[in-house]
Parts: C-alpha cells; sequence; structure tokens
C-alpha cells in the first residue's frame, strides 16, 4: 500500500525521468507485483451473488469448473484456468473470454491461453442455438491444434458446471494453487529473459 511517506519519482514528463526515479518504481512494482494473487482472489469474490439468471451464481459456477478439473486429475496450471475461466465477465461483459486470457497469459500454456481465450465461442455450442446464434460457431476453428482441447474443457468443465447440488471446493481450497501458478512469469515485457 502507498502511503504519503512513501519516495515518489521527481518527473512530470516521462522525458525528465531519471534512473534514481525508475529504482523507485520498480521498488514499487516488486511488491505490487506479488500482491497480484491477492487482488485475483479479492476480484472472485465480486461474482459472488451475480446469478446472471444461471442456477448458481458466477463464484460457485467458476468453483466448480476448478473442482471438476481437479477431481479429473487435471493440472494445478489447468484447474488455475478453470476457476478464473470466467474473471472478466464483470468488466468484460461483451468479450469475458478475452479477459481471463489476458490475466493469465504471462503463467499459463499456450494451449491453457487458447482455451481461456476461445471458450466463449466453445460454450456457445452448448447454448447459442437457444439465443439466436449458430451453435457451430466454433467450427471455425475445427483442426486448430487446439480445438479439442478447449471442446474438452468445456464438455467435461464448464458446461457441467451449473448444478446446484454439486459440493464444490471453497476458494481458499485454491488460493496455493493461484499463488504458486501466479508466482513468477514465463513471459512479459517486464522480464528479461
Ligand atoms: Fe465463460
Ligand atoms: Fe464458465
Amino acid at each position: 500500500m502507498n502511503d504519503m511517506s512513501d519516495p515518489r519519482a521527481g518527473f512530470t514528463n516521462m522525458t525528465e525521468g531519471k534512473s534514481e526515479d525508475y529504482q523507485i518504481i520498480v521498488d514499487h512494482f516488486k511488491s505490487y507485483s506479488k500482491q497480484l494473487p491477492d487482488r485475483i482472489l479479492d476480484h472472485m469474490q465480486l461474482l459472488k451473488g451475480d446469478f446472471g439468471g444461471f442456477p448458481i451464481d458466477r463464484l460457485e459456477h467458476s468453483l466448480q469448473t476448478a473442482t471438476r478439473a481437479h477431481k479429473d486429475g487435471q493440472d494445478e496450471e489447468y484447474v488455475v484456468t478453470a476457476l478464473l475461466h470466467d474473471i472478466g465477465d464483470t468488466l468484460g461483459t461483451f468479450n469475458h473470454a478475452d479477459i481471463g486470457a489476458a490475466i493469465l497469459k504471462p503463467f499459463v500454456s499456450p494451449k491453457l491461453h487458447w482455451i481461456l481465450e476461445t471458450h466463449g465461442v466453445f460454450q456457445g455450442y452448448y447454448f447459442f442455438h437457444h439465443i439466436g446464434l449458430d451453435r457451430d460457431m466454433r467450427e471455425k476453428y475445427r483442426g486448430h491444434e487446439y480445438f479439442e482441447d478447449c471442446a474438452h474443457f468445456c464438455e467435461a468443465y464448464d458446461q457441467a458446471a451449473f448444478d446446484k447440488s454439486y459440493e464444490s471446493a471453497p476458494l481458499e481450497f485454491f488460493e496455493p494453487m493461484v499463488r504458486r501458478v501466479m508466482a513468477s512469469p514465463k513471459q512479459s515485457i517486464y522480464v528479461t529473459e
């Protein structure tokens, strides 16, 4: 957390920035970036009570998706992907899949990133025909190396995670996994090789 006594950079325009200014900023970034899992877990709580007409709220849907993946023997990166796959519902109302994909991009494999990014289209196979859309929209990805992986994510976990009577693990159960997966980015413009 910042307070008034925190050291601050002295520039008004970045063109005036000095290395010592950026040392202050980098020091802040180090602790701020370590708190990313806390911000993610806090944000997940915003999905609580948000039903959107579905039988269970979006937090419970997320927990149920992750629990199903975990019980099915998926690894930790996959389970965290399942947990956060709809985290974008709050701010990405018209493109929620992009938000979760962007948040996890530094931390997960290209395959899991692709599943996150395209799951909205694949999930449509289960309901688009009920709302005047094309349930076969996913066919545009047919032949892609991760097509079957995304189809499996939706079939086995995402579309199946609306069961009111299912006993999901609580968010606390997944917390250490979120912390481990997000402990250090595999790729980021702010991290050198
Ligand atoms: Fe989704
Ligand atoms: Fe979902």
